[in-house]
């Protein structure tokens, strides 16, 4: 379980996070959703510990984590993975180096480096395309070269934000698809940060709405699109 207690975040006179209190239950496929500048990107940061909250704490399991640094904090980023709107690939590498970035980054020897790609490769279904550069690649393409090096080290969690937004509707379900197979097959927590009420209808099983830098609804997929209780949850599925 991930749990956030009473996590406040501003930018000088933007109060981006207000007292959020979340419970992420481990094996699920959470969805975050809200409005443009809700705060559902600093939220993801902040879970994932690349932005550190002005106050309250974030605990994995028994472990607070909000508080490590250096070393400690290193390796519990390790333990997640994460996707993008826009792939954040590097240009540089070919697709083969993408995947083996983070494994270069563990120090792993290349045999092992190498096979683990090979594995990653057909688990995301893109063996054909193991040397080409990133520019030869379709957007569904670069996200399933960015979700193959997301779980390269494997993760515990595998954060998305706006993953699917710049793909169209045919490539967002083949993407679900995928982290729906990937995280029935590896039992990996997966939170998503969207815009897209399809997606959250299609994967996700909890659901918390954003508005304000508050959390101001929380439960089950189902029971918030039939009786969303809130204006912006309201606003949101709805649509
Ligand atoms: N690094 C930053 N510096 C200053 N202000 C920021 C920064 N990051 C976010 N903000 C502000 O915090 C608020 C929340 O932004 P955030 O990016 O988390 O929203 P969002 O819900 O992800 O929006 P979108 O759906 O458009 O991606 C916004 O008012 C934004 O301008
Ligand atoms: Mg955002």
């Amino acid at each position: 379980m991930i749990i956030l207690k009473g996590i406040s975040k501003k930018y000088a006179a933007v109060c981006a996070l207000d007292q959020v209190d979340l419970k992420i239950p481990d094996g699920g496929i959470y969805g975050i959703i809200g409005k443009s500048g809700a705060g559902k990107s600093t939220l993801l940061r902040t879970i994932s510990l690349l932005e550190e909250p002005d106050s309250g704490e974030i605990w994995y399991g028994d472990e607070r984590v909000d508080t490590l640094k250096g070393r400690e904090l290193l390796l519990r980023r390790r333990r997640m993975g994460m996707i993008f709107q826009n792939f954040n690939l590097f240009s540089s590498r070919d697709v083969t180096g993408n995947i083996a970035y983070p494994l270069e980054i563990a120090g792993l020897h290349r045999k092992r480096i190498n096979d683990r790609v090979e594995e990653l490769l057909d688990m995301v279904q893109i063996k054909d395309k193991r040397g080409a550069r990133l520019r030869e690649l379709s957007g569904g393409q670069k996200q399933r070269v960015a979700i193959a090096r997301a779980l390269a080290a494997n993760p515990e969690v595998l954060f998305c934000d706006e993953a699917t937004s710049a793909l169209d509707p045919q490539t967002t379900r083949s993407i679900l698809g995928l982290i729906r197979d990937l995280h029935r097959k590896l039992g990996i927590t997966v939170v998503i940060i969207t815009h897209q009420m399809e997606v959250i209808r299609e994967i996700c099983e909890e659901l918390a709405v954003l508005d304000g830098g508050r959390i101001v609804e929380q439960g089950k997929v189902d029971a918030i699109f039939a009786r969303p209780q809130t204006l912006a949850a309201k606003e949101l599925v709805n649509v």
